[in-house]
């Protein structure tokens, strides 16, 4: 038993935590025991950091010292500022400019070798005040436009939307925002948030931990499918193709499509049903039906074909693309949203990590030679 293989960990158990917890059979998604649609239309985005962080909601006074410290840190140091320039100069992608931005925020990090029993949580939130910031400043100076400085009477969501776009958003984009950070918060041991854990269990700084997440969430297989969602609705429509025989075709050529199936879960991604719901007020209030008229089309046929009850059921990607877009974010900042919500579980799961600590040092099973005789340079 002990020497048994479990190609990519599935199924095993590293640790005990208290965070988040996923019964993909009736699709179903907690955070510390609250139901993640309550959350999401209950609570804010800070309401849930705070409840990861600290293992409670927070009362109205905690919650206003807690919003008001952690937007007291969204502002960046000029050095940052510049380096994102070269970045975006450079025509590097958005998440490898957040994972180099997000490495050298460390730099200005006036107690970033705390290493005391706060120093993860302190360092972390930093971290997520910043994340924005960054992103905002990145989209902007990739626009030839120059960065909106971060306004700390706005919330998390809306302060977002308000530097990438310069503007303040109405109710209805920041509270939709709002709900999408909520809903990719956390989401157990997925691949960025154990990288993030094996990093802060070598009690390394949490910087590195969260910049290892980011890198571990820009891989294809992890955080990119909304993204892909979003280039085939825009396919379709471009192509003015029938969604269905877009559908289809796909199969026929024996491809997946995009924003259905998880290794979790085996019904409707819960998430998924709360981004729907958003869509379609977002379609009512503004009158352009299209991504839900697509998404709905692809959702309605696959469920005639039966691939849904065969448990390849939609995720959270197949809707938070279209919400996205509505809300007139580009494409390839996806991915980046997804790590400015996540970095709360990152950061959430190494300080839970470390309260009793252990090393994660796997083995592989060896099956290479063991005995190769050496042949010295000069006589290979
Ligand atoms: C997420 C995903 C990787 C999970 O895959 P998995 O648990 O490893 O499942 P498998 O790859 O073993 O697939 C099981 C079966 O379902 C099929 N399947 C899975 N996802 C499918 C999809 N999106 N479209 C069509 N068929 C799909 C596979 O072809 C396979 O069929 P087979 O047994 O006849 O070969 C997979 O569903 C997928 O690639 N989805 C599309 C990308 C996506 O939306 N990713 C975001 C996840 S949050």
């Amino acid at each position: 038993m002990a020497d048994e293989l479990k190609r990519g960990l599935e199924g095993v158990l590293v640790a005990e935590s208290d965070l988040s917890y996923v019964d993909g059979e009736v699709g179903k998604l907690v955070y510390r025991g609250y139901d993640i649609e309550d959350l999401a239309r209950g609570a804010s985005y800070e309401e849930v950091l705070y409840l990861l962080w600290h293992g409670s909601l927070p009362t109205a006074a905690e919650l206003d010292s807690f919003v008001a410290d952690l937007a007291a840190e969204r502002e960046v140091n000029d050095g940052v500022i510049e380096t994102v320039r070269a970045l975006a100069d450079a025509g590097e992608r958005p998440m490898a400019a957040l994972r180099t931005a997000t490495s050298m925020l460390s730099a200005y990090d006036p107690d970033n070798e705390g290493d005391d029993d706060g120093a993860t949580l302190r360092q972390g939130r930093r971290i997520t005040a910043k994340i924005p910031t960054v992103l905002a400043a990145f989209e902007r100076v990739r626009q030839g436009e120059e960065p909106v400085a971060p306004d700390p009477d706005l919330s998390h969501a809306g302060n977002f939307l308000y530097m990438l776009t310069g503007t303040e958003p109405d109710a209805v984009s920041e509270e939709t925002f709002d709900m999408a950070l909520t809903l990719h918060a956390d989401h157990g041991l997925n691949a960025s948030t154990f990288t993030a854990m094996v990093i802060g269990s070598t009690m390394a700084d949490v910087y590195s931990s969260v910049t290892g997440g980011i890198g571990a969430l820009s891989g294809s297989l992890h955080g990119g499918a909304n993204q892909d969602v979003m280039e085939v609705l825009h396919d379709i429509d471009d192509s003015s193709k029938d969604p269905v025989q877009w559908v289809k075709d796909t199969r026929d050529d024996g491809g997946r499509i995009p924003g259905f199936g998880h290794r979790v879960y085996k019904v409707k991604d819960p998430r998924a049903n709360i981004l729907e719901e958003k869509l379609r007020d977002l379609a009512e209030s503004s009158g352009d039906t299209k991504w839900l008229d697509y998404t709905t089309a692809i959702e309605e046929y696959l469920t005639d074909q039966g691939l849904v009850e065969k448990g390849i059921a939609p995720n959270v990607d197949f809707y938070s693309g279209s919400v996205y877009d509505s809300l007139g974010i580009p494409v390839d900042m996806y991915t980046p949203i997804f790590a400015m919500s996540r970095v709360g579980g990152w950061i959430a799961h190494v300080a839970e990590y470390q309260e009793d600590n252990r090393l994660i040092r796997p083995r592989a099973r060896y099956t290479g030679p063991e005995d190769a005789a050496f042949v010295p340079l000069d006589e290979r």
